[in-house]
């Protein structure tokens, strides 16, 4: 099958706002998932919602299944590094994991110095700040520059609506979102991940620029990794081969992730503030081949989209998983 704007603009109609399944008790809405608390398990839908700025902008054909099949990749590569919650994917936009005590804290590590909203490392840069996340950077870095290391920029998880305000480690231990054990433990394997994740990005022609990872406590206490990995929500990936010519010409970088909608929505003269305009189609569309291109790319594997419509069959997948839960 040829995954093309053709194929993309018929599956328009398909794409997936939302699966209500009442058999598996009261649907909770993350901002991009569905979820269902089922006994020690939760129930993960990726619908193909498409967050950005704090708001659903609308929806993009094969993206839910794109997030779902990536992360599960992740996940499985970075077993080795540290624990993750996954149990099994009945469905390509589904999973199921252990549902674990998440650690309110969002771990963001940066590569690059970069971004768009108000908040973001190069906004405040170019400002003149020099000082950010309580880390001090050099004069002279320009836009999209790699740093010299990592870094890792947590911040708290908002609740419903709020900015996510940035924490330091050390308050992040004051205010008890975790031990100090636990925090060493996420911060050495986030820096590990970003470090997996690089390698397996360059060897798809891809840079991994910036990601987020989400912990959680297993019952038993163990720190995993939670919710998603690596994906083009929670990442920013940039084609390698023509960054330093890009670069040079004073060019965003060619992005293989959401920031392709920011930036679109930024030359608008929309950066954050007030509500935004819906998705327009044409980017929808645009959206969902930059998702499947960073997904084959990542995976070395040709993206195969599920039957369709998938509301339909997630249905009657969920039904039958949720039979055999009771046997
Ligand atoms: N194994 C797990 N155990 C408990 N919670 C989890 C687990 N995996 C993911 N989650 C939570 O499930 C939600 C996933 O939904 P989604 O990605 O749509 O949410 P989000 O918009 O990123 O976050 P939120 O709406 O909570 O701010 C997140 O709140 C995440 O923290
Ligand atoms: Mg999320």
């Amino acid at each position: 099958m040829r995954i093309d704007e053709k194929f993309l603009t018929e599956q328009l109609k398909y794409a997936l706002d939302g699966v209500d399944l009442p058999f598996l008790g009261r649907r909770t809405r993350g901002k991009v998932r569905d979820l269902y608390t089922v006994g020690d398990k939760l129930v993960m839908i990726a619908t193909d919602r498409l967050s950005a700025f704090d708001h659903i902008l609308g929806l993009v054909p094969c993206k839910g299944q794109v997030l779902n099949e990536l992360a599960l990749f992740w996940f499985e590569q970075t077993r080795d590094i540290i624990p993750n919650a996954v149990l099994e994917s009945p469905d390509p936009n589904v999973t199921i994991a252990r549902r674990c005590t998440p650690l309110l804290v969002e771990v963001i590590v940066r590569g690059y110095i970069t971004g768009v909203t108000g908040t973001s490392l190069w906004q405040r840069y170019s400002a003149g700040e020099r000082e950010v996340y309580g880390i001090q950077f050099p004069n002279g870095l320009r836009k999209n520059d790699q740093l010299p290391a990592p870094i890792i920029t947590p911040t708290t998880k908002a609740a419903d609506g709020a900015h996510d305000a940035l924490i330091t480690p050390s308050a992040i231990v004051a205010q008890g979102l975790a031990t100090a054990a636990q925090w060493e433990q996420v911060a050495t394997a986030a820096l590990a991940l970003f470090a997996r994740g690089q390698e397996i990005a360059a060897r798809g022609g891809l840079v991994l620029v910036d990601t987020k990872y989400e912990f959680g406590l297993l019952p038993d206490g163990t720190v995993a990794l939670i919710d998603e990995i690596h994906t083009p929500d929670s990442s920013r990936f940039w084609v390698a081969a023509t960054l330093e010519d890009r670069r040079a010409a004073e060019q965003e970088p060619e992005n293989f992730d959401k920031e392709f909608v920011r930036l679109y929505y930024a030359a608008q003269g929309y950066t954050g503030d007030g509500a935004p305009f819906p998705l327009p189609p044409a980017l929808a569309v645009q959206a969902a081949e930059r998702y499947i291109r960073a997904y084959e790319r990542i995976t070395r594997l040709p993206f195969m989209p599920a039957a369709m419509p998938a509301g339909a069959r997630i249905a009657s997948t969920m039904r039958r998983w949720a039979d055999a839960q009771g046997e």
